[in-house]
C-alpha cells in the first residue's frame, strides 16, 4: 500500500522500496521509496497534479496509480540533452526489464538461464559491494551481452549523502564494475529513486551517468508473490517501459518465465536500458494509432 505524506509544502510520494538491507546511508530495510522528481521534469508532465517546489528547488511528486507508480509519469521530453529518463517514447514495441540489487548468488545465475534461454537482453543495476563479492557472476551478465549498470556500492539515499559520499558509493561502483567485467556503466539507478536536479546533472557531468528510474513497478519487493508481480507487469508495461523488478528475490524471479513468455506474447520486443534511449523520440513524432488507410 503506498502511502502519501504530506509535510509543510512538501508531497512526499512513498511508493517502493529496494528490499536490500541497509548498513549505512540511514535507511533501513524495507524502507520507502522517497521519490523526488526534478522541476523541469516535472514541467514536461501535463499529466501529473500540481506539485509544490521546496526551499532546496527539488519538486515532489503528488499521489501517483498504485502498484506501478512511476517516479514520474512516462512520456515527455526527447533524448536531446536529458539525463533522466523513466520510460521512452519508442515507435516500435520495445521494452527494458531491469533487475536491481544483485548479483545474487544464486538467483541472478537462474534468471540469466531464463533470459538466454529466451534470447532476451536486459539490464542488471548491480550493487557495487555484490560485484565485489560475486564478480564472476557481474561478468557473465556482460558476456551474456546484457547491460550492466551502477545502483551505488551499499545502496543509500544519495540525496542524504555528501557530495563526497556520493562520489564515494559512484566510484567505487564504477570501479568494481570495471574490474569484474572491463566495462565502464553508463547508467546509475538511485536508491529509491530518491534524486533531485542538482544531482542529476552532477552525475552526467562528473560521473558521465544518465539516471534511469521505471515506470513500471510491480513492488515485488514488498508483495513476495510471483503472480502478482507478473500480473502488475503485465498490467502496466506499454511500448518504451522501463521495468523494475529485483533479481535477490524467489518470487521475483520465478515469476520471470511466465511474465516474459507473455510479454513475448503481447508483442513486446526486450532491450537493454541503452538501447532504449537510442530508440527514444519526441513525444509528437510517436503516433500509436494511425489513422486507417483507405482500401
Ligand atoms: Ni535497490
Amino acid at each position: 500500500m503506498k502511502t502519501h505524506i504530506f509535510l509543510a509544502g512538501l508531497a512526499v510520494c512513498v511508493t517502493a522500496s529496494c528490499s536490500r538491507a541497509q548498513t549505512t546511508g540511514g535507511a533501513s530495510p524495507g524502507a520507502p521509496h522517497v521519490v523526488v522528481v526534478p522541476p523541469d521534469e516535472m514541467t514536461r508532465q501535463p499529466s501529473l497534479a500540481p506539485s509544490t517546489a521546496t526551499p532546496a528547488g527539488e519538486t515532489l511528486r503528488l499521489p501517483m496509480p498504485e502498484a506501478s507508480a512511476p517516479p514520474m509519469a512516462a512520456g515527455a521530453g526527447t533524448a536531446a540533452g536529458r539525463h533522466s529518463y523513466t520510460s521512452c517514447n519508442v515507435t516500435d514495441q520495445s521494452i527494458a526489464m531491469t533487475f536491481d540489487d544483485g548479483p545474487h548468488p544464486q538467483l541472478t545465475p537462474r534468471l540469466l538461464d531464463m533470459l538466454k534461454a529466451r534470447n532476451i537482453k536486459a539490464t542488471f543495476f548491480v550493487i557495487g559491494k555484490n560485484v565485489e563479492a560475486y564478480p564472476e557472476i557481474a561478468k557473465r551478465i556482460v558476456e551474456e551481452g546484457h547491460e550492466i549498470a551502477s545502483h551505488t556500492w551499499n545502496h543509500p539515499a544519495l540525496t542524504k549523502l555528501s557530495a563526497a559520499r556520493v562520489k564515494e558509493e559512484v566510484d567505487s561502483t564504477r570501479q568494481a564494475i570495471e574490474q569484474a567485467t572491463g566495462v565502464t556503466p553508463k547508467l546509475i539507478r538511485p536508491p529509491y529513486g530518491a534524486i533531485n536536479a542538482p544531482l542529476t546533472k552532477r552525475l552526467a557531468e562528473e560521473f558521465g551517468n544518465t539516471v534511469i528510474l521505471w515506470s513500471v513497478d510491480p513492488l515485488d519487493w514488498k508483495y513476495r508473490n510471483s503472480q502478482r508481480v507478473m500480473s502488475q507487469i503485465l498490467d502496466h508495461t506499454k511500448p518504451g517501459a522501463i521495468v523494475l523488478s529485483h533479481d535477490i528475490h524467489a518470487t521475483t524471479v520465478n515469476a520471470m518465465p511466465d511474465t516474459l513468455d507473455a510479454l513475448q506474447a503481447k508483442g513486446f520486443t526486450f532491450v537493454t536500458v541503452s538501447e532504449l534511449l537510442t530508440k527514444d523520440r519526441p513525444v509528437e513524432m510517436v503516433r500509436r494509432d494511425p489513422p486507417a488507410v483507405a482500401p
